[in-house]
């Protein structure tokens, strides 16, 4: 029979005993054996968003005529955030939960653009490089468009030419990443702004992972071109906050380059009992924790703070990198981020997939062709040499090869 609500209620210790118990089986992120889903950037960072996250814990994002401390630091949070995207004056903004609702957003502006401009567009379409991230797809399935992808250039990065060939006097938005999941890299966004610019289209680029973190980067040296509204012809850029801003989940930050872009995503509604209800956003009801958390941690990292971090991060991933090179399995692409997939033509790298798993390692892979795949965070830091030693008995046992099915089987799941 179906599970029902129990009919008494179970003390808090009990509780916390099943709670660990259902989570021991998961995968150990804490000791960097997860290549995605975490951002960590240590122990004071995560405590400081916990607390500010509890401190607001009941405190609604949808109501800041009661809570005006949630509005001030979601003011504070896009002003920012703007000021490391080269916002102007005319630049707005506003809170989100992920990148997925930053992403649909952004759609559906840019739709409601097109059908505003060009009454007679039949399905009004999405542009996109085909690393780009499945949630233009989902946005596109519930919101009434036809995704378009391109292929891409040998690099990896988005195709500009390939991406003109296919642009269609239905395309009401375009899109570049900074950088894309699968391999990391950044698109060329100044060429594919430029087409954007030639057609009066909506530039989105989707800064979900390298919003946070690009700008760092770059202050590094990473050589990657501009990404943000220091190109003209952006009209939006999605940056998350629960990744490389590291702050807790459900907050991400979407951007306009002027307020008629951003006014298509208010939505307001007067006809019922109620009165005047109002949202920047898609969802009503936001976790106050999340806004607050994300306020707290950008204060506590400070520009200083974030580019510790991510200097820590950029060199984690140079030593992965050069330690697979040396083991025959090269980076696909040049990734400059905090992402990046390796693999090798002459090697089954479904069948290393399958060691690394059996040696305790989460894999994610990606396909055409086939690799593995990492999103680097602190907790990858100190088991660099414990992966590449993993990796090296891998290549090195012929029972685990033996296994492999070429490079068909390869199946990359999320
Ligand atoms: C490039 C990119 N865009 C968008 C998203 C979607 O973000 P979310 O999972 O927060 O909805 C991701 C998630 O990894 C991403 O990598």
């Amino acid at each position: 029979m179906a599970l029902t609500l129990p009919e008494q209620g179970t003390s808090w210790p009990e509780l916390q005993r099943r709670l660990e118990e259902a989570g021991r089986g998961d995968a150990d992120w804490r000791n960097g054996r997860v290549p995605m889903f975490i951002h960590y950037a240590g122990e004071d960072v995560l405590e400081v968003a916990k607390k500010a996250y509890l401190m607001y814990f009941s405190e609604n994002g949808l109501g800041p005529r009661a809570f005006a401390s949630l509005a001030t630091f979601e003011r504070e949070v896009v002003e920012m955030g703007l000021s490391l995207l080269h916002g102007g004056a005319e630049s707005r903004g506003a809170m989100t939960t992920g990148g997925t609702e930053s992403i649909f957003l952004a759609v559906k502006c840019a739709r409601d653009r097109a059908l505003a401009r060009r009454p007679g567009m039949a399905r009004p379409e999405i542009l996109m490089p085909r690393s780009a991230h499945p949630a233009f797809d989902k946005a596109a399935h519930f919101l009434g468009l036809v995704p378009v992808r391109t292929p891409l250039a040998a690099d990896f990065r988005a195709d500009p030419a390939a991406m003109r060939a296919a642009f269609t006097p239905d395309t009401a938005m375009v899109v570049g990443s900074a950088p894309a999941f699968p391999h990391g890299v950044v698109d060329p966004i100044p060429e594919i702004a430029a087409l954007a610019r030639e057609h009066g289209c909506w530039m989105h680029v989707d800064a979900c992972v390298g919003g946070y973190f690009a700008p760092f980067a770059r202050e590094l040296g990473a050589d990657i071109p501009d990404f943000d509204f220091a190109v003209e012809g952006v009209t939006s850029i999605s940056a998350d906050l629960h990744k490389y801003g590291y702050t807790a989940k459900g907050a991400s930050t979407l951007f306009f380059a002027d307020p008629e872009a951003f006014a298509l995503m208010g939505y307001y509604f007067d006809d019922w009992p109620r009165g005047q209800y109002f949202t920047h956003t898609l969802v009503g009801t936001r976790a106050g924790g999340a806004i607050a958390a994300a306020w707290a941690v950008m204060n506590y990292l400070g520009h200083a703070g974030y580019l510790r971090v991510t200097e820590r991060v950029l060199a984690t991933r140079r030593a992965m990198q050069q330690g697979l090179d040396a083991l025959g399995l090269p980076t696909l692409g040049r990734p400059e981020l905090s992402i990046f997939a390796f693999g090798s033509p002459a090697r089954d790298m479904g069948a290393i997939g399958r060691g690394l798993g059996a040696r305790g390692w989460t894999v994610g892979y990606v396909k055409n062709p086939d690799g593995i795949h990492h999103m680097l965070n602190l907790t990858h830091e100190p088991v660099v040499g414990q992966y590449l030693g993993d990796v090296a008995a891998v290549l090195e046992d012929p029972a685990t090869l033996a296994g492999g099915g070429g490079a068909g089987e390869v199946v990359a799941q999320y």
